[in-house]
């Protein structure tokens, strides 16, 4: 009879972890992406030229008045940084496609300051190929959007998407955290450094901790939303909104976030919760990605329970086990 007993109990004990573990989805953490080939333009060698000087801190030139070599240091604003030039959505192109090929000689003649640039729509705009990025409606979007007024200052879509490293993020998007963090840089590029936000606007330095003290935990939540959720009007047939509203009309309410229908659903969530609709899969989002609370997963907290559970059980069944053996010994 006793050894019934421990072989019951040894079985039980053994079972336990591996239903624990079948039970339990152990994650691997999201594999990085595995395109590793690194992008080969047919211009790399054409655009060493304007690399050689504008991808390093310094550069040469030889003054040919006094026949000498002269080191001078890049300003940093015109730094640009090869590996990310060769991984934006513009890597296939020259420097001369955008700029005018007279850059090639320096000092660069005096005009070409005034040169003007192409904005997206010259390029995007009607093309059929880019139809599902709306080009159209973003720009109407941005025409209402508060930083137009500042396009006789200079507000261009260039000011967001910088020219040479802007490249899509959201929509092919493995990393939530790390989109988020993208997209914040580029509000942050102006509202976290004065000297560019000057250039704009003769505003006093907005102090955004200060602005938004009225958030709890502001790091955790700027890390796990975007400024342009809680920014910028819902657009349905967009995937990205791009009318920034004034700071009154900003989201303040916590449960436009904090409830099951949260507004990320169609905001920060969108392109993931469109794919899973496509897979079947509608609240999948809901249970895996997004940390609305309420609707809130927690893996340790879910192992926690089973094992909690699986105790409850084995302690139930030793105390019927010892019930049923006291009977048939009596
Ligand atoms: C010998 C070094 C050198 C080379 C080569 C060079 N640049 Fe420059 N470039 C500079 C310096 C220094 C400045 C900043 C001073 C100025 O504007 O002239 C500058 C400024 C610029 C500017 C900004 C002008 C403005 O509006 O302020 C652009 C655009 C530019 N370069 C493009 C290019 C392109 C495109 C090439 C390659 C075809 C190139 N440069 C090659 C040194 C260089
Ligand atoms: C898709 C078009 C495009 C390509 C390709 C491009 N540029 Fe630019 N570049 C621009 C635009 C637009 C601006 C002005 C940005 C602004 O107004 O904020 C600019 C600005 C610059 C400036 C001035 C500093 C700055 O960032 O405002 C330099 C220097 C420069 N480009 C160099 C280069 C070099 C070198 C290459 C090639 C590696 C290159 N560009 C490729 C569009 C382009
Ligand atoms: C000089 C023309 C030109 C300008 C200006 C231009 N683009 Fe592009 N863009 C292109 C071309 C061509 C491609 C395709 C490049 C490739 O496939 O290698 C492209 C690619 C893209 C892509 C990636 C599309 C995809 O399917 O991966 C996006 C997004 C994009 N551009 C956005 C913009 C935005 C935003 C602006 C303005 C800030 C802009 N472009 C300005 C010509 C341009
Ligand atoms: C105030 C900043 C800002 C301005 C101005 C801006 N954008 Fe954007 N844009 C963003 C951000 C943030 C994203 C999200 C980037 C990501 O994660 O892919 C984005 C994304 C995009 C995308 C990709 C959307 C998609 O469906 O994947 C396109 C295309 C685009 N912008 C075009 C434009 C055009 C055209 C303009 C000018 C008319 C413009 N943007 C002006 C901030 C801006
Ligand atoms: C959870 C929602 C939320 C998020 C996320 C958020 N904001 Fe705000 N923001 C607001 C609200 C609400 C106000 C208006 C505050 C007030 O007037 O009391 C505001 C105000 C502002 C203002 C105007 C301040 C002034 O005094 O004129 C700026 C600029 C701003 N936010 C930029 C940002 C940037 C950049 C980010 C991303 C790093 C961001 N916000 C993220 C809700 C948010
Ligand atoms: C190129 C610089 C630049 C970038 C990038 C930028 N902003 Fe701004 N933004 C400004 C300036 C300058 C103002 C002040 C406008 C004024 O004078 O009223 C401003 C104003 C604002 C305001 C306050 C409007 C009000 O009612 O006072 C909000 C909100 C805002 N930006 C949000 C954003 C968000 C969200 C992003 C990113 C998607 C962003 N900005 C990106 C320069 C920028
Ligand atoms: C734009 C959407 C949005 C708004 C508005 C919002 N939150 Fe959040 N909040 C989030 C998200 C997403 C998280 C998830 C943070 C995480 O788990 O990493 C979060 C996390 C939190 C947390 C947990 C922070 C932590 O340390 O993990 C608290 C508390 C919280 N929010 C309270 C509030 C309150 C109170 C308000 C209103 C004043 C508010 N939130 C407004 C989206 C929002």
């Amino acid at each position: 009879m006793n050894s019934l007993y421990t072989r019951i109990l040894v079985i039980i004990c053994f079972s336990l972890p591996v239903q624990l573990s079948s039970a339990i989805n152990w994650s691997t953490p999201n594999a990085q992406e595995t395109d590793t080939g690194t992008y080969v333009s047919p211009f790399a060698e054409a655009n060493e030229t304007c690399f050689k000087c504008h991808g390093h801190e310094k550069y040469e030139y030889s003054n040919d008045l006094l026949g000498t070599k002269v080191r001078a240091l890049m300003c940093s604003e015109r730094i640009i940084k090869r590996e990310e030039f060769y991984i934006s959505n513009h890597k296939s192109f020259a420097c001369i496609d955008c700029h005018s090929a007279e850059y090639d000689t320096f000092p660069h003649p005096g005009e070409l300051r005034m040169e003007l640039k192409y904005n997206c729509l010259d390029c995007h705009g009607g093309d059929d190929m880019y139809s599902s990025f709306n080009f159209e409606k973003i720009d109407a979007d941005y025409r209402k959007s508060t930083h137009f007024k500042l396009e006789e200052e200079g507000f261009t879509c260039w000011k967001c998407h910088d020219p040479h490293t802007y490249r899509i993020n959201i929509r092919n998007s493995k990393n939530l955290k790390e989109t988020i963090l993208y997209d914040n840089a580029i509000c942050l590029n102006c509202h976290s450094d004065f000297s560019r936000f000057q250039l704009l606007s003769d505003r006093d330095e907005i102090n955004l901790m200060e602005t938004h003290n009225w958030l709890p935990d502001q790091t955790a939540h700027f890390r796990s939303v975007r400024c342009i959720e809680c920014h910028t009007q819902l657009n349905d047939s967009l995937l990205v909104s791009h009318l920034v509203l004034p700071k009154d009309k900003a989201v303040k309410l916590c449960n436009e976030c904090h409830s099951k229908n949260s507004m990320l659903m169609v905001s920060l969530y969108k392109y993931q919760s469109m794919e899973q609709r496509r897979d079947g899969f509608l609240n999948g989002i809901i249970l895996n990605e997004s940390y609305v609370i309420g609707a809130n997963r927690n893996a340790y907290l879910g192992i926690a329970s089973i094992v909690i559970f699986g105790m409850v059980t084995l302690a139930i069944l030793v105390h019927i086990f010892f019930r049923i053996r006291r009977k048939y010994n009596k």
